[in-house]
């Protein structure tokens, strides 16, 4: 096999972030933990809720879409906020998204779904319809609808999750259900502040971290065997895999950085895996870090508005945890913004205490608050030197 170049450049320079990982491996615990609630969504009328939340770039997105991808006894639906208006707003995307869909029960819940929408507005059935319903018998069928980014959902879109959380799906003829919902650290507390949902993801909700070392290492050995010739030696792709899984200290997002930087060193080097300077690859690996740290930032606001506060905040943070009260959180961005501006003034914390937890940069660990990603606090250290 030739050194496969179109590939390689594929991974190296794809800017649009796909769903799924290209490589996706590990979350044992979650997909374990999702099967369960297929089970469960048939023993009971109310959809059930999974959360599963996390930092940024610890693989949400990407579980979620590994599990649409591998559930093939449910019928998968993304939502967004947008189909989350109204009740029926949510239906008409079900109907409209099964019908694009192939699989078992894909015809069966398009026109489930078209009866619900002709019920809740009111309307009688059509001839067509009813026929279309007593043909496709509801047996079997179920639904797994998908919210991502549910840490900052709109009130409305939160009403239709409590409908879906008290009354499930169906009116007369209950579907079982199962609503995942992905997002930052914070996702299940926001949920339950809104008062249909108190108990939502109670004894459910699965807090994402890193991935083990293994699983990097077995991700980055499936890119190889696509990339490289068959006759590449096998110890220069384990140490490559294990550069990589090293690299990106088991975080998802900076393992498809690692597989990045590989690639790009891979087309450098005509796909000659023993050519390689791994020194190169490593500061290239913190190249992709540091600019993906910048990034997370750039939304924070310190006071008087200097990024390079942020990184002061953000370090201060690393080094001395502050209790996890707000007040804590918002001392400590006042007291580094007097410091930073060598300042008698006093400056108000709370909107930037408010930014760092609403981007996910910190949140509440043992007590305390801490860097979402543990990786960032190196880099913020080393960035105050
Ligand atoms: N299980 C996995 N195996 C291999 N790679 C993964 C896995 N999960 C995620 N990744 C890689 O990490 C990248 C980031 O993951 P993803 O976008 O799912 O994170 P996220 O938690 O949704 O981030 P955000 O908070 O920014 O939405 C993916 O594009 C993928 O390349
Ligand atoms: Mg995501």
């Amino acid at each position: 096999m030739m050194f496969n170049a179109d590939l390689a450049r594929q991974i190296a320079f794809e800017d649009v972030p796909r769903d799924e990982a290209r490589y996706f491996e590990g979350r044992a615990t979650e997909i374990e933990n999702f099967k369960h609630s297929l089970s469960a969504s048939t023993r009971r009328d109310q959809a059930v809720f999974r959360i599963y939340q996390g930092a940024p770039g610890c693989g949400k997105t990407s579980l979620a879409a590994h599990l649409a991808k591998t559930t093939e006894d449910a019928v998968f639906i993304k939502l967004s906020r947008r189909h989350l208006t109204h009740f029926a707003s949510m239906m008409e995307r079900i109907r409209n998204a099964a019908s694009k869909q192939g699989g078992r029960y894909a015809l069966t819940a398009t026109h489930w779904a078209a009866a619900s929408i002709e019920r809740l507005a009111g309307r009688a059935l059509t001839e067509e319809i009813q026929k279309a319903v007593r043909d496709h018998s509801t047996e079997g069928l179920r639904f797994v609808l998908h919210v991502d980014e549910a840490h900052s959902l709109p009130n409305n879109a939160l009403e239709v999750l409590t409908e879906l959380h008290i009354g499930g799906l169906g009116e007369t003829d209950q579907i079982p259900c199962v609503v995942v919902l992905t997002g930052l650290a914070h996702t299940k507390r926001n949920l339950n502040a809104h008062p249909g949902l108190t108990r939502a993801g109670d004894g459910t909700t699965m807090n994402m971290t890193a991935m083990g070392p293994e699983e990097c290492v077995q991700s980055t050995t499936r890119m190889l065997a696509e990339l490289c010739p068959s006759d590449a030696p096998l110890a220069s792709r384990q140490t490559l895999a294990h550069l990589t899984a090293e690299c990106s200290f088991g975080w998802p997002r900076h393992l498809l950085s690692t597989q990045k930087a590989v690639c790009e060193a891979l087309l450098e080097a005509n796909g000659n895996l023993q050519a390689l300077n791994h020194k190169q690859i490593r500061e290239r690996c913190a190249e992709l870090r540091a600019e993906y740290y910048e990034e997370r930032l750039e939304d924070i606001n310190p006071p008087g508005g200097d990024p390079d506060l942020t990184k002061h905040i953000v370090a201060q943070i690393a080094k001395a945890p502050p209790r996890h009260s707000y007040r804590d959180l918002e001392a400590l961005c006042s007291s580094q913004a007097k410091a930073y501006w060598q300042s008698d003034e006093e400056f108000s914390g709370e909107g930037t205490r408010q930014e760092l937890i609403e981007n996910g940069i910190v949140e509440r660990k043992d007590g305390v608050w801490a860097l979402s990603i543990p990786s960032m606090a190196a880099w913020a250290t080393q960035q105050l030197r």
